[in-house]
């Protein structure tokens, strides 16, 4: 299918669009539950970075699901094409330069590798947000947990699909142990030395 498609090198370069915005561009990764608080932080984290002059965007759920990935459940094969299809957009992000914000359960390890591999993994930071399965459901904040524990919605991370955590995150957020406010400021205190050209 990728006969006779041959690359083409480009006048303006990832390098110097970095060089013009003054900073680096890489993906941040947040993975975790349902309800654990990514989509929260990373907003917060998007915001703090775009504050100071940086390039950002956001990939989440509500522009990912409802657009370039309509169609796709939660099943495995069908979260493992989300995933990897969210790699290509937020490795040509990267490219355009753009510190990208990404929050998705992405709940098995082997998908968030086939993640960092397409992404690079010199562009690549991965946060972690450990909030246990009790909390989640605690707050389940779509009602999404009740429904899953009634069998209304089938494969849910947590419930009846797994989640693997990762060994070796980058930053690790523990939201039953601290504030919005200091996840949002470790993540941004980590990436700060990647941004540096
Ligand atoms: S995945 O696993 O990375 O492909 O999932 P993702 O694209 O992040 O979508 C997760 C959001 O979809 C809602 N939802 C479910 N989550 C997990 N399992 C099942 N079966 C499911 N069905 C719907 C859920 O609200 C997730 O949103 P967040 O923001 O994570 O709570």
């Amino acid at each position: 299918m990728s006969n006779n498609i041959i690359a083409h090198d480009y006048i303006v370069s990832r390098e110097k669009r970095n060089q013009k915005n003054n900073h680096n561009s890489f993906v941040i990764w947040f993975t975790g539950l349902s309800g654990s608080g990514k989509s929260t932080i990373a907003n917060k984290v998007e915001e703090a970075l775009f504050e100071i002059g940086i390039k950002t965007y956001t990939l989440d759920g509500d522009n990912i699901r409802m657009g370039i990935n309509k169609g796709l459940g939660f099943s495995e094969d069908d979260r493992h094409e989300n995933l990897r299809r969210i790699a290509e957009v937020g490795k040509l992000f990267v490219d355009a330069g753009v510190v990208t914000v990404a929050a998705f359960v992405s709940p098995l390890q082997k998908d968030r590798e086939l993640v960092k591999s397409i992404i690079g993994a010199n562009n690549f930071v991965e946060v972690f947000v450990d909030t246990s399965l009790e909390e989640c459901e605690k707050r389940d904040v779509k009602g999404l947990y009740k429904k899953a524990r009634a069998g209304e919605i089938k494969n849910f991370t947590g419930i009846d699909a797994p989640y693997e955590a990762p060994t070796q995150p980058n930053v690790l957020i523990e939201t039953e142990k601290e504030s919005v406010a200091a996840a949002v400021k470790k993540v941004v205190t980590f990436v700060k030395h990647k941004l540096e050209l």
